[in-house]
């Protein structure tokens, strides 16, 4: 666990998991290339997930749908109108707002006497619509520049962290549009999608009709999402274009308590984060979402936080989303999604229950939980699970100048390269070698020396204490546990 993000980062790009997007052209903000060792780890996490959430249990289904939908979808999800709001970021803690909440809010709080003191630019402002705003204490259909200098009129400071550090506030839309077809003017509006939930919507009835599921059960998907994010730093942590995994959990209110189901998801995600992933408890907690932070829609939001090094921020979503996105697939695209119950011969509109995460923010989160620096023997190690360890074994030959060596290091590389995920370096001396293999959470590096010539026994070097040990070469896979 490490106190400053800028060691994860610079470990992340010095050792092959993260690179700046398009770097050698100067970069393109908030985009992030992965290099070999990060994209072992994210496959890891992504195959842990999927394995966990759908393989293992019986009443999960999985899909994958396209990524460029049609901008119907997005029209009944609300995206299209619901992302196009004016929004402030605050550069000191990342928190970002729509412009109008945060200034209707700070009128609310202050007499009309008080806010009638502040000096404003009126060659942005006039004294009429000043006076109006402080009246009747409302700011809709104003610009972006007059929300800027209201902000600064009043000084108007980030209500999380309290410091006055505001990016411009700007009108966006979260969708990226995409332009199908090749004549102009003939082209088709469609969208990236700004999250795979909306797949599994609108696939209902799809998986419904072609497999053999009935409520309750859910569709799984893990793929990428897109959104125009204007929020910078703090790495991958919030990016444009990021993997999402999530699972839509379909069942009848009447015969399903929605808080039992609601309780039981969020015990799964404590599970999958703490056992499988190996994250420590004290690192983790529950944020309940406020009536006003909560979609209209939603009846109990819950966000999975993880004390990152820049404080507890949302990991995982966990959303009661009613039946509100089958109602408006129905209504928008007139087909019939509800569901037949033999039982009551009732038809009813499911309800929805929503965990929802970013796999490259569980990949932030686990390079942060395992970062250590041991000051006793100088060195950095990353303390990863061995199931997620982007490199499982090490094999070294002790000196690469002796062929014997190197011909019988290459063959216990070849005996282990089916058995877990290896890597073979006879580069530099053997103390630079471990220390790059710490760097990159390699649990064991196996070294064959002139021992092994005699005896066939090699050296397997531990991560976490430094600590060796002699063992031979045909139980070396039963001794190690991956
Ligand atoms: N379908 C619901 C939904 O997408 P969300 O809270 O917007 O909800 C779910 O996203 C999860 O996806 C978040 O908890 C976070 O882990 C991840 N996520 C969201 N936006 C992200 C971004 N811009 N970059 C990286 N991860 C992101």
């Amino acid at each position: 666990m490490i106190s400053n993000i800028d060691d994860v980062v610079s470990l992340m790009k010095r050792r092959g998991f993260v690179y700046p997007g398009s770097e050698i052209y100067g970069g393109v903000a908030n985009t992030y290339d992965y290099g070999p060792m990060g994209v072992e780890l994210l496959r890891s996490i992504r195959n842990l997930w999927w394995d966990f959430f759908v393989t293992r249990r019986e009443d999960l289904v999985g899909i994958e749908a396209s990524m460029i939908s049609s901008h119907r979808v997005w029209d009944a999800s609300g995206h299209t109108s619901g992302f196009s709001d004016a929004m402030i970021d605050c550069k000191n803690c990342q928190l970002r707002k729509r412009v109008d909440h945060l200034i209707e809010e700070y009128l609310d709080q202050h007499e009309v006497k008080e806010l009638a003191k502040a000096s404003y630019d009126s060659s942005i402002i006039s004294e009429e619509i000043f006076q109006k705003v402080i009246t009747t204490k409302k700011v809709e259909g104003l610009s972006l520049p007059q929300f800027d200098a209201l902000i600064r009129a009043w000084s108007i400071s980030c209500p999380s962290c309290h410091k006055f550090d505001w990016t411009p506030s700007r009108k966006f839309n979260l969708l990226f549009p995409v332009h199908l077809g090749i004549i102009e003017g003939e082209q088709s509006l469609a969208y990236l999608r700004g999250e795979t939930a909306q797949g599994m919507f609108i696939n209902f009835k799809n998986v419904m009709d072609t497999s053999r599921v009935k409520l309750p059960f859910g569709i799984a998907q893990t793929g990428k999402s897109f959104r125009n994010e204007i929020t910078l730093g703090n790495s991958i942590f919030r990016t444009i274009e990021f993997d999402q995994g999530e699972i839509e959990y379909f069942f009848d209110p009447d015969k399903t308590d929605w808080k039992v189901l609601f309780e039981h998801w969020c015990s799964q995600m404590w599970t999958f984060v703490t056992k499988e992933l190996g994250i420590k408890d004290e690192n983790l907690r529950w944020r309940v979402h406020s009536d006003e932070e909560r979609s209209f829609y939603s009846k109990e939001t819950q966000d999975l936080e993880y004390n990152f090094p820049f404080g507890f921020k949302e990991l995982w979503g966990l959303a009661y989303r009613t039946d509100y996105d089958l109602k408006q697939h129905m209504l928008h695209s007139g087909v019939d999604l509800s569901v037949f119950d033999v039982e009551t011969g009732k038809r009813i509109i499911p309800h929805v229950i929503e965990p929802a995460v970013g796999l490259n923010r569980i990949l932030l989160m686990i390079l942060c939980d395992a970062y250590t620096v041991d000051t006793e023997k100088k060195r950095t190690v990353l303390k990863l699970h061995p199931k997620l360890a982007p490199v499982q074994v090490a094999v070294f030959p002790l000196v690469s100048n002796k062929p014997e060596l190197v011909d019988k290091a290459r063959e216990v590389h070849a005996m282990l390269k089916p058995l877990a995920r290896t890597a073979w370096d006879a580069r530099g001396n053997i103390g630079k070698r471990y220390l790059y293999q710490d760097e990159i959470g390699t649990p064991y590096a196996i070294t064959v020396d002139y021992q092994t010539l005699e005896d066939e026994t090699v050296t397997v070097r531990h991560r976490d204490t430094a600590s060796q040990e002699r063992v031979s070469i045909e139980k070396l896979h039963a001794y190690m546990q991956l």
